[in-house]
């Protein structure tokens, strides 16, 4: 129970917060949120307010998150999102859900870079009283209210299997990881050596491309200059997916092999499927809208499960208009 006194003393602090976080957010259209101005009557002031830390808004797929996050947040005048880009840096990062910390915000909704650097400033706010959602990538151990993502595991296991029975069973493959300080990374490569166990598949060569596609497309040359054979790439996203793509195509030899990523959003994944360049892209949902259902949850005082687990997509050339196929 909170006392009347500490329930004023944080409302005071929460008012004067809000305050300092409208004026952070003016001026910085490249945050998520729409510029003030027009001749629109200034919105009445939001009942909550809710810091969002993005790792990076450098690829397309977390532009998407937040653009699912803010699509949702607008259709509830109760919310004001206040959102804060990392720029791929765990140090900034855990810097700003500290300044989300001392603002005074109702919750934060977090989608770490790293695991273990943001584990901690995510365990402080908590122990502070706010409730804190993960999304997408993990941070160590339990202290959290709530993770929302899909099942990186599972999504891995089932482009193993996939990709043992397209090849026949046997073949030569390259493996392009994600970040392996990143949970995704990690879960996508375990799943996927699941999921080939048993098969005659055998991963050749295999680097971190850190989720970036220039990094996967300098590692598939070295990988192109080392091996004459190669099946099939895949790799944990499909900028990385991309990126092998490209450097095969430089040296001619993107016919002799197959590409598969992640992500599939419809933009990218699909569209690359649809124009020949990935044999596969396994869905991974962005979970932006049910960040935000899940925080009105919780803002109303109601318990949410721990783990919110998304389903998940894959598409071929040959589903793709169907609209896909549910992964098992
Ligand atoms: C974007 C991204 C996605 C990937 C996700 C994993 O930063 O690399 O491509 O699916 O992060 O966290």
């Amino acid at each position: 129970m909170i006392s009347a006194k500490r329930w004023w003393v944080s409302m005071a602090a929460v008012t004067a917060c809000v305050g300092w976080l409208c004026s952070c957010g003016k001026g910085k259209p490249s945050d998520g949120r729409p510029e003030a101005g027009g001749e629109a009557p200034a919105p009445a002031a939001a009942r909550w307010t809710i810091g969002m830390s993005q790792c990076n808004l450098g690829e397309p797929w977390r532009v998407q998150m937040n653009a699912d996050i803010k699509a949702e947040a607008e259709q509830h005048p109760d919310i004001e999102v206040i959102y804060k880009d990392a720029q791929n840096d765990s140090l900034k990062q855990k810097s700003q859900v500290e300044e989300f910390v001392s603002a005074g915000v109702n919750l934060i909704i977090i989608s770490p870079k790293e695991a273990a650097p943001l584990t901690p400033p995510v365990a402080q706010a908590v122990q502070k009283g706010i409730p804190v959602i993960v999304l997408d990538r993990r941070v160590l151990g339990d202290e959290y209210t709530c993770f929302i993502g899909a099942d990186n595991v599972r999504i891995g296991r089932a482009a193993g299997k996939w990709i043992a029975a397209k090849l026949g069973g046997r073949g030569k493959v390259v493996e392009l990881k994600g970040l392996m300080t990143s949970t995704p990374g990690q879960d996508r490569n375990s799943g996927f050596r699941e999921g080939i166990r048993g098969s005659g598949i055998e991963v050749i060569f295999e680097a971190d491309m850190k989720w970036l596609e220039p990094d996967a497309r300098k590692e598939m040359e070295s990988a192109l200059a080392r091996f004459q054979a190669i099946d099939l790439v895949y790799a944990h996203n499909d900028p990385g997916a991309h990126g092998a793509y490209l450097a095969a195509k430089a040296a001619g030899r993107e016919k002799e092999m197959l590409f598969v990523g992640i992500d599939a959003l419809p933009h990218e994944g699909q569209a690359y499927v649809r124009q020949g360049i990935l044999a596969a892209s396994f869905e991974y949902p962005t979970g932006g809208r049910e960040a935000i259902l899940t925080a009105l949850e919780l803002l109303q005082g109601r318990t949410v499960e721990k783990e919110i687990t998304l389903g998940s997509r894959f598409f071929t050339p040959e589903n793709i208009a169907g609209g896909g196929e549910a992964i098992e």
